[in-house]
């Protein structure tokens, strides 16, 4: 029952909890990969990568004219047709749809499984910073999180497994976990170009259309939403791109234009 209601939630968006008494409305939050919905002020660097007018993946503002996503949410786009929508908690409404100049995914890139899962995103203009567009902060090259420490993923991706997505912009946190201890999990794929966070009780995590989408500690992109074993599965863990491991890739992106990196 609920669960259809959770359904009927997000078929018809944010504006359906509006029909409700007040009191009512915390029973009809979707918590499916045990996410709850934020706003865009609290998250202002957040943004849907649009493909034909459709999100497919998230993106963080790095920068006034960057944008980072992940490598795997790029094979195929063009410029185009790709658009990022900025300053709105919805995943198909407000904000604006922004046209872009040029999709960078890493050179070495070449299935996720085998990691440099990062992509750059210059805007056609500069981006105008408001209450909800700002850009976030970047690790220190090989900056480090010891396992435990809690961090945040956001994005409108499936509410399960199987979907469907979240029309209003949900968060969900969760712990970093040992590299060791997920390599163990997957028994293979995890190195040094990742890092993996979630509960071994599973019940929490990012899934299909978060891709992309920040991982942060501190207002400071950790992680990029790369790949799982289904969603919230146990034993399993939500594994991001080593944004840290990156940085001097970014670095050596970014600084061939007068385009200035926020740290
Ligand atoms: N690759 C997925 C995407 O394209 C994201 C997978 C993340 N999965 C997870 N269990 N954390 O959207």
């Amino acid at each position: 029952m609920w669960t259809f209601f959770g359904v009927l939630l997000v078929v018809f968006g944010a504006g359906f909890p509006a029909f409700l008494p007040t009191g009512l409305r915390p029973i009809f939050d979707p918590r499916i990969v045990g996410g709850k919905q934020i706003n865009i002020t609290e998250v202002p660097y957040m943004v849907a990568v649009v493909y034909y007018g459709a999100q497919y993946c998230g993106g963080s503002i790095i920068s006034d004219v960057v944008v980072m996503t992940a490598a795997h949410c790029t094979p195929g786009i063009t410029e185009r047709r790709t658009k990022i929508r900025v300053g709105t908690s919805y995943r198909s409404g407000g904000g604006e749809l922004l046209p872009i100049k040029k999709i960078l995914p890493h050179e070495n890139y070449e299935h996720y499984l085998e990691g440099n899962d990062i992509a750059l995103i210059w805007m056609e203009s500069p981006l105008v910073f408001t209450d909800t567009v700002q850009p976030v902060n970047l690790p220190a090259l090989d900056f480090s999180l010891d396992a435990g420490v809690v961090a945040r993923v956001t994005g409108w991706g499936y509410l399960t497994t199987n979907g469907p997505s979240s029309e209003q912009l949900m968060a969900v946190d969760v712990p970093i976990v040992d590299r060791d201890v997920c390599y163990e999990a997957f028994r293979a794929w995890v190195n040094m170009d990742m890092i993996c966070a979630g509960f071994t009780a599973g019940g929490k995590d990012a899934c299909q259309m978060d891709s992309g989408g920040p991982l942060v500690v501190n207002d400071t992109v950790m992680g990029i939403v790369s790949w799982g074993n289904g969603c919230a599965t146990p034993n399993y863990y939500g594994v991001y791109t080593n944004v840290a491991h990156f940085r001097d890739w970014i670095e050596d992106k970014l600084e061939n234009s007068t385009w200035i990196i926020h740290n």
